[in-house]
């Protein structure tokens, strides 16, 4: 076996074509996380591997193929919104927390966003296959949207989209864990992701709130695991977000789903 270095660690881990799909930048960072905890490089593979499991692959159902997805998307005609959705909810079956959403997906937005005025941007975090949901959101079409996660691939498909209705936004790659993203929005999303980043280190979140560039952020929590199991989530997750606005910039309104409990935080003071 090779020698436990970094760069075997990084050629380790993006052997594995599923894990080539990741952001370098988050690779880099799990494999120098990684390279003092073992005495082994495979050892230090497998772990940064299951991490990345863990944070993106355990979404991602695994006969996706991009590449036919976005010749689909090509054959729609580019005012054919009612096909456009048609595709977009196909598609978001394909990410498993993403799909968590689509029972709800008529009411989700138009509910928890019905009090805030119509955003001109929008910064959809760590998106897995949100931002296909964007002709179900209050700010369709005109919104510039604007999106970011660490699967390369997907990012791709969401900028095919974006470019399909013309919309001037973008995708991009982001480590949420070290980086807080630089554009600003009237609308931030954070949907479902501040347990992945609490796992990481529980200073992550605080910080992003803290230092997004927008007045009004949507934040949600699932209320089942992967696996399907309840296990107290709603309890747990409603006191991270009393904990996490306490004394804060924010007012903070609940709103529940079936799957999701979502939290629309609001600048004080903003009408
Ligand atoms: C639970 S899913 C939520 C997806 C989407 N927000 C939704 O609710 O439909 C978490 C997402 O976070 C992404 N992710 C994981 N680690 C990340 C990181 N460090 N920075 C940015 N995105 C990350 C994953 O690829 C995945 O798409």
């Amino acid at each position: 076996m090779a020698e436990l270095t970094l760069s075997n660690i990084i050629d380790g881990i993006t052997h594995s074509p599923k894990y080539a799909q990741i952001a370098p930048e988050v690779i880099s960072r799990l494999a120098e996380q990684e390279l003092p905890r073992h005495k082994k490089l495979s050892t230090a593979i497998k772990a940064a591997r299951t991490k990345l499991h863990q944070a993106a692959g355990a979404y991602l159902d695994s006969s996706i193929i991009y590449a036919q997805i976005t010749k689909e998307l090509e054959l729609i005609h580019d005012d054919d919104v009612e096909s456009l959705k048609i595709w977009a909810y196909k598609t978001m079956r394909l990410h498993a927390s993403t799909e968590e959403r689509l029972s709800d997906l008529e009411d989700f937005y138009r509910l928890a966003l019905g009090s805030i005025l119509q955003p001109d941007s929008i910064l959809d975090l760590a998106c897995g296959f949100n931002p296909l949901s964007f002709p179900y959101q209050p700010g369709f079409p005109n919104a510039t949207y604007l999106a970011c996660d660490i699967v390369l691939p997907m990012l791709d498909l969401i900028n095919a989209f974006l470019k399909k209705i013309n919309n001037p936004g973008y995708a991009f790659a982001c480590d949420l864990a070290v980086n807080i993203p630089d554009p600003s929005a009237d609308l931030a999303l954070l949907m479902k992701t501040i347990p992945l980043l609490d796992q990481l280190n529980r200073q992550i979140v605080p910080r992003l709130l803290n230092g997004l560039k927008t007045d009004v952020i949507l934040a949600s929590f699932p209320l089942k695991s992967l696996g399907g199991h309840d296990k107290g989530m709603l309890n747990t997750y409603r006191s991270r977000m009393a904990e996490l606005t306490d004394n804060s910039r924010f007012e903070v309104e609940e709103f529940a789903f079936h799957n999701e409990i979502a939290f629309l935080l609001r600048r004080k003071g903003l009408r």
